[in-house]
């Protein structure tokens, strides 16, 4: 590669490495509530555990951007959460019990591991292609990736044994109310 060209490539890595630090700053704030809601004490154990290495992921990202000349963001980006049409929403959140507002905030949690493995995948797959320079970030970006794939993947297994617990409350809480609509 040309100089320019690795300039263009190396401002261009700086900013995707950028917006995964602006995704771990918002992952590290979401994690802390969710540890303080969460009434699953082995949920509450794992998210304090994965809270531990994304403060862990923000410092790599630091470094690596600093090594390329960059400036690490402090911003914090919109989690890819999923959206609901508005009629839907309301009627969730009129009708959702405290336990199944806790399952959805897992869902939401798995859905956020798996879309940050999806961007450090990208990143990597960049790296190798671009070779050089680039390669050195290749080993954090991979400790990073399975990090946020061994959550995902925790989150995948220990769903059952969270639904198992938090269903009895739900089932007597449908029991003991109305049907709020008809199906
Ligand atoms: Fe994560």
């Amino acid at each position: 590669m040309s100089k320019s060209t690795i300039d263009i490539t190396n401002q261009k890595f700086i900013l995707e490495l950028n917006a995964a630090l602006a995704m771990e700053n918002a992952g590290v704030e979401r994690l802390q509530t969710r540890i303080e809601e969460t009434s699953l004490p082995e949920a509450k154990q794992r998210l304090e555990h994965h809270l531990e290495e994304s403060q862990q992921h923000q410092q790599l990202l630091q470094q690596l951007i600093s090594n390329m000349n960059g400036n690490p963001t402090s911003e914090k980006l919109g989690l890819p959460l999923p959206s609901y049409p508005q009629d839907m929403k309301a009627m969730m959140d009129k009708t959702m019990t405290k336990q199944e507002y806790e399952l959805k905030r897992s869902e939401e949690d798995m859905i956020i591991e798996n879309a940050e493995v999806c961007c450090y995948l990208m990143m990597i797959q960049k790296c190798q292609m671009a070779g050089g320079i680039f390669l050195d970030a290749i080993g954090p970006l991979s400790k990073i990736m399975n990090d946020e794939q061994e959550q995902a993947d925790w989150i995948k297994t220990h769903s059952p044994g969270m639904l198992a617990q938090l269903w009895p409350k739900i089932q007597s809480a449908v029991a003991a109310s109305a049907p709020p609509f008809s199906l």
